[in-house]
């Protein structure tokens, strides 16, 4: 029998920044060329993107970062607690997603798989995703960050 929990969906609370950022380098999501802690706290201050929460018993298991540029939306940061996986959190939390971006007018979501993360695609192939074909572009604004990120062998985002 599948077994699914039963998470509480929310926005993330600031004060759970620390937790969510452990979990983020639990999950192997973050780069030494991006500072987690600014990210999540851009996310959730813009008027265009928030963190969304998994909680279960008031403990955080699971975060996605989505937001819109005008045009597309986009997820980041996807995350279960290694603990809390293959029982529906990471669904519910895309499902969260895609619905805080139908009720901000974004007709569509995409999101990015880094290279070397490919055992992830089975994930969102069962949730109807399908590879757009596009290769992303893209290169930091301060040189010294694109440096940093070249150095550390290449990645996105
Ligand atoms: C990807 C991730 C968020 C999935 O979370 P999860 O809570 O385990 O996913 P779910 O239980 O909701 O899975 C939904 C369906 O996706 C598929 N699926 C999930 N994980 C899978 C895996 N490792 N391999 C194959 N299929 C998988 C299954 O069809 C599953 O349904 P099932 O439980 O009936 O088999 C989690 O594995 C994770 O945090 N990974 C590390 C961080 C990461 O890589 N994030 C994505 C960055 S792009």
């Amino acid at each position: 029998m599948v077994h699914t929990r039963v998470v509480d969906l929310r926005e993330l609370l600031a004060d759970e920044a620390d937790r969510a950022v452990a979990l983020w380098e639990e999950c192997g999501l973050t780069r030494p060329w991006n500072d987690p802690r600014a990210d999540l706290f851009r996310a959730l201050s813009g008027e265009t993107s928030t963190v969304l929460a998994a909680a279960e018993a008031g403990q955080l298991v699971g975060t996605a970062m989505v937001g819109h540029d005008g045009h597309r939306g986009w997820v980041y940061y996807l995350a279960v607690s290694p603990e809390h996986r293959r029982s529906g959190v990471g669904r519910g939390l895309m499902t969260a997603c895609e619905r805080w971006l139908n009720d901000h007018g974004a007709p569509k979501v995409q999101l990015m798989v880094r290279q070397g993360n490919t055992s992830v695609v089975a994930f969102y192939q069962a949730l109807g995703y399908t590879d757009q074909e596009t290769l992303v572009l893209g290169r930091f604004l301060d040189p010294e960050l694109e440096r940093r990120r070249r150095a550390g062998a290449g990645g996105h985002d």
